[in-house]
């Protein structure tokens, strides 16, 4: 989609416009935080170049769209190359119409493309002097910037010397990795700072701060390789012989940091198609990526296509950004809510003022937790900068600390739960009640007859509050023990209601134990976890003899995870046993319990226990040794199952079930509208499979849903 125009309608609105951008773009340099989010200061230059296409005469020479960005202080480094910007493109539409205008230039198409992600960072030049590293220059107004050598030592990917004594100026992104943004926060507000309101703006602030107490690392990663006045001339000849993904692969045996590192490696590319494929897949992998992207950049990577191309003033013409959707925006906070979940966890939610971002309506955002607020200083009637990425949960970055008033708010912790009036557990960073599952136990039952734990027909939430209002559970086992006087005597229950939903209690009693403790909504464990315990253990009795150790067996427990679990099924015992009376199913169909462990901590027997084994898998069937992902629409047979399901699926027919197609995964079961899974499973060789195909593969396992 292609972001609009702002809409300039005089010549007031357009200087106006022009200082608006000005602003923004300083501050987005120096590590303030602009007013304007990157979509709206997207959208302000784009209305002020097409003002100034109609109005030539009167365009007036601060306009961001004449010059580089950002601006030259006196004493700043001259740059031996200018360090130019990109134009952008939004749409394959316009990159394609691009590629056209680049063919013309160069007078043919162009022969190869080099695709990589463009980091949201803060452009650097950073020079070697035989192998080591002398200076690091900003990129200023592009012709000349300030010199940040003092940050040398703090920032990954630049080695103090490379691998070989060459002098040559590497330039590249510093930015913050996710892990770096939060400890830069902590350390910052431990100071008595305002927290950054994103990574970008906090590596700018990093960069150009000297004499600080406290060192905040922050992380390279290189885009250009070129030769300095100092170069020999064998090696400033090589050079600007070189493609540019021949450049990446010398940066990186030189020593320093590319994207080669990273989920999203720098690719070359044959055809606009392959391009827009790759485009795709990055886009898809944003979300999950621990550093910030906002598109990706297209170069072409031949040194001969790229001189034949040339540059403008502001950028190269042989080089494009393909935008993606801006994932941040400013809005305000309005309001915290405190709720309590199905284990009893209160968690904050920030309510806004609804922003859109990427085509979505935000209204809500996570807080994680009470240390979290505090960490980023945050207050009611903040601005704030809220991100969203793909389906993940928007979440607020922090507030925009020169936007405040001072009327903003300070956010009230509940003292008791705000729920049942418990006490609150405050001895971990996410809170708790302490009447535990049984404060929210309308969500904790709904969610143990759902679909994918206990599958309960006939007991939704409306239902189980009727049953939890009229005093006949507190707890999990009780619906065991409902009687059909007992249903008969509710509101709204008829003959035919109370014995099928009796009929739906009996049958739930035979799920397998992957379920059931899925159902016990044991902290820190959904449904593939559960299933994996469960395949690991293959008994509750099993599980309940668990120690740490023997819980960190199972493949994704670890060290942090394991003592939690344990502590929770020991919570969990009383309810587990009264289950266990009612008659519910406490094994897990296929599995084989682990080999017990001899006095020598070793395991006896065979070995060929699941235990030993790889878990979610069970041994043999026509899946053994595959890492399947399920995308788009089952059909035919599997038509009705969930995803869910179809992991248990592949899971009972020895196969390993996955989210996310990568090298490891074998096969990738396509439905109808599969999308960037499909697309990557066809990039990466994958096999693919139809859902009809796939029922064919795994008939024999269809059955016992
Ligand atoms: S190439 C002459 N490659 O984006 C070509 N730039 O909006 C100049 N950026 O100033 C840059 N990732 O700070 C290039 N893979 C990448 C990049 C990248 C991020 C930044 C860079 C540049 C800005 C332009």
């Amino acid at each position: 989609m292609t972001t609009p125009f702002a809409v300039i309608v005089d010549a007031a609105a357009y200087a106006q416009a022009v200082e608006d951008a000005v602003k923004a773009s300083a501050a987005y340099y120096t590590g303030g935080t602009s007013a304007l989010d990157d979509d709206a200061y997207d959208r302000l230059v784009r209305g002020i170049a097409a003002w100034e296409s109609e109005h030539p005469e009167q365009t007036l020479p601060e306009s961001p769209t004449g010059k580089v960005a950002g601006g030259a202080v006196e004493g700043d480094v001259p740059h031996t190359v200018e360090m130019l910007s990109l134009d952008n493109v939004f749409s394959p539409e316009e990159f394609t119409a691009w590629t056209a205008s680049l063919a013309r230039r160069i007078g043919h198409d162009t022969e190869r493309f080099s695709v990589e992600p463009k980091l949201d960072g803060l452009a650097i030049a950073a020079r070697y002097t035989r192998g080591r590293l002398t200076r690091l220059i900003t990129r200023g107004d592009g012709r000349a910037g300030e010199d940040v050598s003092h940050a040398i030592g703090t920032v990954e990917g630049l080695p103090a010397e490379l691998a070989e004594p060459v002098t040559v100026e590497v330039r590249g992104e510093v930015l913050m990795t996710s892990a770096q943004f939060e400890y830069a926060n902590e350390v910052r507000t431990s100071h008595g700072g305002a927290p950054f309101a994103n990574p970008r703006g906090a590596s700018a602030g990093t960069l150009r701060a000297k004499e600080r107490a406290y060192t905040v690392p922050m992380t390279f990663f290189g885009y250009g390789l070129l030769p300095l006045a100092d170069t020999e001339t064998a090696l400033a000849d090589r050079l600007g012989g070189l493609a540019h993904s021949e450049l990446m692969t010398l940066a990186g045996e030189l020593g320093v940091n590319t994207t080669a590192t990273t989920a999203v490696p720098g690719v070359t590319a044959d055809t606009v198609e392959q391009v827009l494929a790759r485009v795709t897949e990055i886009a898809a992998l944003r979300a999950e990526l621990p550093f910030g992207i906002d598109g990706i950049v297209i170069k072409a990577d031949l040194a001969a296509d790229q001189r034949t191309a040339g540059s403008g003033s502001r950028a190269p013409r042989w080089a494009i950004a393909y935008k993606l959707p801006a994932v941040e925006k400013i809005t305000r906070l309005l309001e915290v809510e405190w709720n309590v979940g199905r284990t009893g966890i209160i968690a904050p939610r920030a309510v806004l003022e609804p922003v859109e971002i990427d085509g979505a309506t935000i209204t809500y955002a996570t807080l994680h937790n009470p240390g979290d607020i505090t960490r980023r200083d945050l207050r009611l009637g903040d601005h704030v900068m809220v991100h969203r990425a793909g389906d993940v949960i928007p979440r607020i970055e922090a507030p925009v600390a020169h936007l405040r008033t001072g009327d903003e708010q300070l956010i009230v912790f509940p003292e008791v739960c705000p729920r049942c009036g418990s006490a609150i557990d405050t001895s971990e960073q996410r809170w708790r009640c302490e009447n535990g599952r049984n404060c929210h136990l309308v969500a904790a039952l709904s969610y143990a007859a759902g679909r994918d734990q206990l599958d309960i027909e006939g007991l939704g939430h409306t239902r189980v509050v009727q049953l939890v209002e009229a005093g006949l559970v507190a707890d999990l086992a009780d619906l065991f023990a409902l009687t059909r006087d007992q249903l008969l005597a509710l509101e709204r229950m008829g003959e035919t209601s109370t014995d099928n939903l009796l009929a739906a209690l009996d049958a739930a009693k035979a799920q397998p134990l992957s379920r059931v403790l899925c159902a016990l909504g044991v902290r820190g464990t959904g449904r593939s976890m559960s299933r994996r315990i469960a395949r690991h253990f293959a008994t509750m009795d099993n599980i309940r003899a668990a120690d740490t150790e023997a819980m960190r067996q199972v493949e994704g427990i670890g060290t942090e995870k394991a003592p939690s679990i344990v502590a929770e099924l020991v919570e969990l015992a009383p309810l587990v046993d009264k289950l266990v009376a009612a008659g519910v199913n406490m094994t897990e169909p296929g599995a084989t319990p682990p080999a017990p462990v001899t006095d020598d901590g070793s395991a006896s027997g065979s070995g060929s226990g699941s235990g030993s084994t790889d878990e979610g898998a069970s041994e043999g069937g026509p899946l053994a040794g595959m890492t399947v992902v399920v995308t788009g629409a089952m059909t035919g047979a599997l038509e009705k199952l969930s995803r869910n399901q179809m992991n248990e699926l592949i899971e009972r027919a020895g196969g390993r079930s996955s989210s996310s197609v990568s090298k490891k995964t074998t096969l990738v079961v396509a439905g109808e509208g599969a999308g960037s899974k499909r697309a990557k499973a066809e990039t990466l060789g994958v096999r693919l499979a139809t859902p009809d195909e796939f029922a064919a593969l795994v008939a024999d396992h269809l059955d016992p849903l």
